[in-house]
């Protein structure tokens, strides 16, 4: 693709002329530098499709300064040149990030190769970000897949909290689909129309993200020269989805408290308070009932947002739901990159319900996304989807772990059909209720949460 941006980095003079002329000749864009920190402004001052870097340079580690590009442009495919007998070197660069390397001395055919594939892979990558944000712009339900029994029941209870207007948190580990769901709460209510802002309240430092939260007036510290908007005033009138909020500082609790009870606040400087039209939805990684107990949490804030909870299964808890999700996200991917694939090998897909998922759906999302650009047949093998890093060794558990799986699913479900009532979950299961309660502490669980799925049951009762 001619007109593409191509940063070379070498130490080498000779190197850089030739490379500069060849890149030239073939229409690509070239800029060079000498070393780390040349490359770094031009990499700030103008976007780039291409890095071609020498391992070796001078006064530096070339590999560290392609880790600190990948870390900054983590989309910019980079390629390594390495001198004949380094290969080693090279094969360390690939696993920390380089798409691909090119020994020297290299030939036209070769490197133009390289180039193309390179450029090809970072024109997917946007393609796929793309889809990825449209994806998430049609919020509606049919975008949630799941057919797990709990994924069944989480979905209706959506369908009846997105009429309310209720403040709802959300739990579940990392890639779950937290957000998902509060998309879809919001694209379901009567807000619909209005703003959906996010924030990921563990994503800012603690310093910043009262003003983004609430704004400030101008001239309230130096370089405020301008007011500032917070996200609750740019959420008016619609949702504002508060994620990590786990992560907040007490003062900043006080703060969201206020702005739930009396749905007004007062930005960074003011005087006057603002008042707001704004639903709420918060969402969590960890257990805030704990983080209560522990007093890392305001109790009050807890009980306010705490109205309707809705508790995501992990993947591994709805492992049923693989194949469905795999074959919605190759099917996806597959309408973009424009490929004709037909499904996944049965080992496939055997591998993945073994595999524990510890990234959740993104995970998924992300191996399927990669294996759709790998694949060269019309179906996808293991091997496209997980790579040696990640064998069989490592997905099978120990017999330990295996138990202790088994247990904690037998004592979730078990206070799931007794409503978190521990006499009952003890005769069902036959046991002492010493028995039950020492599980209940072993896995960290409150049984409170399922009590709350009989009122989430009725939640039109309780929201108002
Ligand atoms: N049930 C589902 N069906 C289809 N796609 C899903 C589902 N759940 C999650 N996803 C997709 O998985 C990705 C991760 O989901 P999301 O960002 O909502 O997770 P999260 O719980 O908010 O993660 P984090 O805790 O890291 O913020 C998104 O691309 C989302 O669209
Ligand atoms: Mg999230």
């Amino acid at each position: 693709m001619p007109g593409e941006k191509i940063l070379v980095i070498d130490d080498d003079t000779n190197i850089l002329e030739v490379l500069q002329m060849r890149l030239k000749a073939w229409n690509y864009h070239v800029a060079i530098a000498k070393d780390g920190k040349k490359a770094k402004t031009a990499l700030s001052a103008t976007p780039f499709n291409l890095v071609i870097i020498d391992l070796r340079l001078a006064e530096e580690n070339g590999i560290e300064l392609m880790e600190e590009i990948i870390g900054c442009y983590p989309n910019l495919p980079i390629i390594i040149l390495t001198a004949h007998g380094s290969i080693e070197s090279a094969v360390e660069a690939m696993r920390k990030g380089a798409y691909s390397y090119i020994t020297k001395p290299f030939n036209n055919e070769d490197l133009s190769l390289h180039i193309k594939n390179a450029l090809e892979k970072q024109l997917l990558t946007k393609e796929i970000e793309h889809l990825r944000s449209q994806l998430d712009k049609q919020n509606n339900f049919k975008h949630i897949i799941g057919n797990n029994k709990r994924m069944q029941e989480i979905l209706e209870r959506v369908a009846k909290i997105a009429k309310t207007d209720c403040t709802v948190s959300i739990y579940g580990e990392s890639g779950t689909g937290k957000e998902l769901i509060a998309r879809t709460i919001h694209h379901n209510s009567n807000r619909a129309k209005g703003p959906f802002v996010t924030l990921n309240c563990g994503a800012i430092p603690e310093e910043l993200l009262e003003n983004a939260l609430f704004g400030h007036i101008r001239g309230t510290f130096t370089g405020a020269h301008e007011s500032k908007e917070g996200l609750f005033l740019q959420a008016n009138g619609g949702t504002i989805f508060l994620d990590g909020i786990g992560n907040t500082s007490p003062a900043l609790q006080i703060k969201l408290l206020r702005v739930l009870q009396e749905r007004d606040f007062k930005p960074i400087g003011g005087t006057k308070s603002v008042k707001v039209n704004v639903r709420v939805i918060v969402a969590a990684n960890t257990d805030l009932q704990k983080a209560v107990n522990d007093g890392t949490f305001r109790e009050d804030l807890f009980y306010r947002i705490h109205v309707v909870p809705i508790y995501i299964p992990s993947l591994r808890e709805r492992k049923d739901d693989i194949p469905l999700l795999a074959t919605y996200f190759m099917t996806e991917f597959c309408k973009v990159l424009k490929k004709d694939i037909k499904g996944f090998t049965p080992a496939a897909i055997q591998r993945m319900m073994l595999y524990d998922w510890p990234g959740n759906i993104r995970e998924l999302q992300n191996k399927v996304e990669h294996a759709v650009i790998m694949a060269n047949k019309d179906v996808i093998a293991t091997e496209d989807i997980f790579n040696s890093t990640n064998t069989l060794k490592n997905t099978f558990n120990s017999y330990r772990d295996a138990k202790e799986r088994f247990e904690r699913e037998y004592l979730e479900n078990l206070l799931r059909m007794n409503k978190g009532n521990i006499t009952n979950a003890s005769k069902m299961a036959k046991r002492y209720r010493a028995d039950i309660y020492k599980l209940i502490k072993k896995y960290n669980i409150n049984p409170e949460i399922y009590k709350n799925d009989l009122i989430l049951i009725n939640t039109e009762n309780i929201c108002t």
